[in-house]
């Protein structure tokens, strides 16, 4: 997993022909195109399964090439980017003239963050210009937060992979959209919403409806194959039990504390008591479940607080309503 010189130059060369590198950050693992290039960022649309129309986030090296990218940058969105970046926090800004319309989805703004992985920072300083990734994984699947998960997902559909090892935050990058003064949480990720409110002395508005067109706000998103269940944290085991009587292969996420020994699951996650440890983790306990054959996976909500707001909010997009035919039987009729 070590990085070196050679290989960023060859990752760079690859961006620079039109080519795909998968990339560590901090948060989860990306699929990344030259910006600039329209031919190569449809090609990570094409990867990825993912709809042209949804919007990608560019990644760039500093803070100083804000303004590069975005128009109208207000002193409240450069407050956010000092203070944030490099880090997991995306802003919603105009596009600048040098975005193409590819990268989003037709959309007069564009998303921007600079990450904070050292592979990824090498990367984008040595490229010298924004890249456009999505996380490397196909549409609507959980995200990749180790170069092996991402090999497994796309295989030959992109040309290089940079192995900078287990992402640290483990869920996306917080996405906010700034207008003027006003700051909109469009996604819960790394950056707490606690964290955004003590910098800007006021509370972050968070739409019911989401006003913009955001695929990770699709419910489905998110999802292992297993279909999974939210109950009460007490009813965890008991549901689990129940399931797999009733013929299911059941994956159980168990709250810190809880015996796994005990429960008669097909598999079972013990979960971590911090919720860094469990926003590290969730995407590969999901991957681990689907692995070990299960159909179903029993798991509760964390507290919505810090982390775990990121962390009830993709918990509940695995849960969502998913196309027909990916349906497995419920449980109970
Ligand atoms: O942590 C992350 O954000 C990771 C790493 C690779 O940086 N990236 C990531 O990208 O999660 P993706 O494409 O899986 O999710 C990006 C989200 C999508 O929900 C997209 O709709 C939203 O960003 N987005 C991008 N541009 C937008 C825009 N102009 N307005 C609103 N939402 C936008
Ligand atoms: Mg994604």
């Amino acid at each position: 997993m070590t990085v070196r010189t050679d290989d960023i130059e060859q990752a760079v060369g690859v961006l620079r022909t039109g080519g795909l590198v998968a990339l560590p950050t901090e948060t989860v693992y990306g699929l990344g195109a030259d910006a600039q290039n329209p031919a190569a960022v449809a090609r990570v649309f094409q990867a990825k399964g993912r709809p042209p129309t949804h919007p990608l986030i560019v990644h760039l090296g500093s803070v100083e090439q804000l303004a590069d990218w975005a128009e109208d940058v207000t002193a409240t969105a450069r407050r956010l980017a000092e203070h944030f970046w490099p880090g997991p926090l995306t802003l919603v800004l105009r596009r600048g003239r040098r975005v193409p319309l590819e990268v989003t989805g037709g959309l007069e703004t564009v998303a921007l963050r600079v990450p904070d992985h050292p592979v990824a920072r090498a990367l984008l300083s040595a490229f010298g210009s924004g890249i456009a990734a999505p996380s490397a994984n196909r549409f609507g699947s959980v995200s990749p937060t180790t170069a092996d998960h991402v090999r497994a997902e796309l295989g030959d559909a992109v040309d290089y992979v940079l192995d900078g090892g287990p992402c640290e935050v483990g869920v996306e990058s917080t996405i906010v959209g700034v207008t003027g003064d006003t700051v909109t949480l469009l996604r819960p990720g790394g950056v707490t919403r606690e964290d955004l409110e003590a910098v800007l002395g006021d509370p972050v508005s968070v739409p019911s409806v989401s006003p913009v067109r955001v695929p990770g706000q699709h419910p489905s998103h998110y999802a292992p194959r297993a279909r999974v269940v939210l109950v009460e944290p007490d009813q965890v085991v008991a549901e689990a039990e129940h399931a797999q009587q009733q013929g299911h292969q059941v994956g159980v996420f168990l709250p810190p504390g809880a015996a796994a020994s005990e429960v008669k699951a097909h598999a079972a996650i013990m979960l971590p008591g911090s919720s860094a440890a469990y926003a590290r983790g969730l995407y590969g306990f999901l991957r681990e479940l689907d692995q070990a054959g299960c159909d179903l996976i029993v798991a509760s909500l964390p507290v919505e607080q810090g982390l775990g707001l990121a962390i009830a909010n993709r918990l509940r997009r695995a849960a969502g309503p998913r196309p027909a035919d990916q349906l497995i039987a419920p449980v109970r009729p």
